[in-house]
């Protein structure tokens, strides 16, 4: 199996570049299926969780020419089934963003449910109930969700129990080929949101407030392909900027908006880090000491769950002690069990967890419980004594593109290597 190695305590400083956000690629390309022809995406980065959407797509009829490494030509104009496999769904769960496109395009989808991940259960009760509003009739038949809509979409009001970014998208992306209005109350507000309205918008759906709570979409009988590029990646970045804070060194993270990002710069200067901010990149460096400040996750512009690893990593090395609270999923602290093994003073308290900043951190084997956790490892790796090895390191690939090789860039010792499965004797 593959694993990350860092070797610790090395300067780490230059300029890095984000690619185009995962969490806006994926639903992008699942939105081509709504106007049928030839798609282009720009800027989409060139991880694992895009090839699964890609086949998703593909499994669906559609034809994908990769173009170079970042553009992605789809000709949805091919696609005729509405049935996705449970490999893929269960492979990736944003799978599930081509519910809301198939049943805009054929008025019915079949869909897998999704199981839980390591971060929690992954329901989409919120996207079943928004849909059911909108005249759409599910079943739940040996683990499928058959999704029909016999007398056609209709527009009507959806307010959300929680400001859920999947529920908002597949209701934007069923809604534009409803007949009528529809209103969503509570809507996601992140800049993923507002990159999708923006695509159907080009696209020639009729959407306004995305980026509010109150998103309006007015049907439309048809939609056009366009092309569009992938809005850059806050949490890439906000990776980026946090090694700067824990290693201290002067790093430029380019090729994303820094008000994407407000809540969490704000919070790091708090900390003691230093950030210049510019129209599409920061300069991050620290001088002092890290200070604790307490951190709650929210949907944006809350701090965002996504970040909150990266963070935590940054304030087990704080000069005082705080709580982290998890407001988003049930069950993401899983890296803190982790880093505990590298040093870290964390006790976890339900939703809760209290940090007690120490010294420094000790190199140690450790296991990537998530996307995010992954990548915070191998950031605590960076300044840790001795040698850190990260293993299941897929979760990293899903998201991060050449994340080895980008920290290399910038000075790191770090390598991935192959090591034999321990599990294999
Ligand atoms: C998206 O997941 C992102 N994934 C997540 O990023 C991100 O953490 C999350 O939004 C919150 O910002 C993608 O965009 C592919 P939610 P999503 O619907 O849409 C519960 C990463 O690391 N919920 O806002 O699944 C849900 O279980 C990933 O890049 C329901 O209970 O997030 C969760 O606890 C991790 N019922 C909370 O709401 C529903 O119907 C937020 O979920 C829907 C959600």
């Amino acid at each position: 199996m593959d694993v990350i190695r860092i070797e610790g305590g090395h300067h780490v400083s230059g300029v890095v570049k984000v690619e185009g956000a995962k969490n806006s690629a994926l639903k992008l390309m699942a939105a081509t299926i709504l106007a049928p022809g030839v798609n282009t995406l720009t800027n989409v980065p060139n991880i694992a969780d895009v090839h699964v959407m890609g086949k998703v797509l593909k499994r669906l009829g559609a034809q994908i020419e990769v173009v170079d490494e970042h553009t992605l030509s789809i000709d949805t104009s091919t696609v005729t089934s509405w049935v996705t496999p449970y490999q893929l769904v269960a492979q990736m769960r944003a799978s599930t963003a081509v519910l809301g496109p198939l049943l805009g395009r054929f008025g019915k989808a079949t869909v897998a449910m999704p199981g839980g991940c390591n971060i929690g259960a992954r329901k989409i009760d919120m996207h079943i109930l928004g849909l059911q509003a909108l005249g759409v009739e599910f079943d739940l038949d040996h683990g499928d969700i058959n999704a029909t809509a016999p007398r056609g979409l209709r527009g009507d009001t959806v307010t959300l129990d929680f400001a859920s970014v999947g529920a908002t998208e597949n209701l934007m992306m069923a809604s534009v080929r409803a007949k009528g209005v529809t209103t969503i109350y509570n809507a996601a507000r992140e800049p993923e949101i507002v990159d999708l309205a923006n695509l159907l918008n080009e696209m020639g759906a009729k959407i306004g407030g995305a980026g509010s709570p109150v998103i309006e979409i007015e049907g439309v009988d048809e939609l056009h392909p366009v092309t569009h590029e992938v809005v850059g990646d806050r949490i890439e970045a906000g990776t980026f900027i946090a090694m700067a804070g824990i290693t201290g060194d002067p790093v430029e993270v380019r090729g994303f908006e820094p008000i994407h990002l407000g809540l969490v710069l704000r919070k790091y200067e708090q900390m003691g880090i230093t950030i210049e901010r510019e129209r599409r990149a920061v300069r991050v460096w620290r001088e002092g000491p890290l200070s604790s400040v307490d951190i709650q996750t929210l949907p944006f512009p809350g701090f965002p769950t996504d970040m909150q690893a990266q963070t935590m990593c940054l304030l087990a090395l704080g000069s005082g002690s705080c709580i982290v609270t998890e407001n988003v999923f049930e069950n993401r602290f899983m890296f803190a069990s982790e880093l505990q093994r590298m040093g870290a003073d964390i006790r976890i308290e339900g939703h809760h967890a209290i940090v007690h900043g120490v010294s420094g951190f000790s190199g140690a084997e450790v296991k990537s419980p998530d996307l995010r956790g992954g990548a915070a490892l191998v950031m605590a790796g960076l300044v840790a004594d001795g040698t850190t090895v990260v293993s299941d390191i897929y979760h990293i690939d899903r998201g991060y593109e050449r994340f080895v090789e980008k920290l290399q860039a910038l000075g790191a010792h770090v390598e991935r290597t192959s090591v034999p499965d321990a599990n294999v004797l």
